[in-house]
Order: structure tokens, then sequence, then C-alpha cells
């Protein structure tokens, strides 16, 4: 392994889609996800973009959105949208629908076991519609 590789950020594929945390910075495209009426709060909507499924949700107590890839890293299902939300010691979290393995929705870490991070995605609102930012 070379320094390179140490130090790449976490990447998942699912056989065709490939997951990258994506920081404010490296956007090069904010990608319309909807209204902000479309995300009601605690309940996940998920986008395509291209072959990527992201997971975008509105925690209202914060006033606070977050999105992550769709796609679980425990079985590689695409399900994390329809996962609960919650809070654990402060971090927002999504917990999957499947088998409940839990992530933060801030630095995408497996908050219960030791699954590999999700990838997250910056979100910003304007006008009440809401976009994901996307690196490529
Ligand atoms: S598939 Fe998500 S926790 Fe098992």
């Amino acid at each position: 392994m070379n320094s390179q590789q140490l130090h790449a950020p976490p990447v998942m594929t699912n056989n065709e889609a490939t997951y990258t945390t994506v920081k404010v910075a490296q956007v090069a495209n904010w990608v319309l996800a909807g209204n902000v009426s479309q995300f009601p709060s605690g309940v996940g909507g998920t986008i395509k973009y291209g072959n990527r499924q992201v997971a975008v949700f509105y925690f209202a107590r914060r006033d606070a959105w977050y999105a992550c890839q769709n796609l679980c890293p425990h079985k590689l299902e695409n399900v994390l949208g329809r996962g609960l939300t919650g809070v654990q010691d402060g971090i927002p979290k999504i917990a999957c629908p499947l088998h409940k393995k839990a992530f933060s929705l801030e630095d995408g870490k497996n908050l219960n076991g030791d699954c590999p991070p999700l990838a997250i995605y910056p979100v910003r609102v304007e006008n009440d519609l809401v976009y994901v930012g996307f690196a490529d």
C-alpha cells in the first residue's frame, strides 16, 4: 500500500456505483434534489445522480440537512433513505432499516459496529430548493 492509498477517502462500490465523501470545497455540481416540502423532518428522500443513489435528510430540531449514500455498507442494499433517524451522543445518525447498523450523518462513521463509513455529501438550501453537492 502506498501513501496515497493510506490517505485516500473511503470509497465504496456497488458493482457499478462508486461512493466517496464530498467536502463543500470539492463540489463541482450542485444537483437539485427537490423542494424542502418534499423532505419532512426525519424522513429520508432519495435522489439518483448517474448510477449513485443518495439519501437526503432534514432534522427540524437542528434545522440541519444531511446527505449520505443510500447504499448500506453492511449488505450493500440501497435502503438507508428508508432508515430511522435519530441523535446519539449529540451526533445525528441514520439507522439502517434492515439490521439497524447506525451511521453518523456528520462523518459517515458506523456508530455501533465495524462497517466501513458512509460517503457524506454536502447539502445546500436556496429559495426552498434543496441541492446535493457532487464532485463530478
Ligand atoms: S443491510 Fe444495513 S444493517 Fe444490514
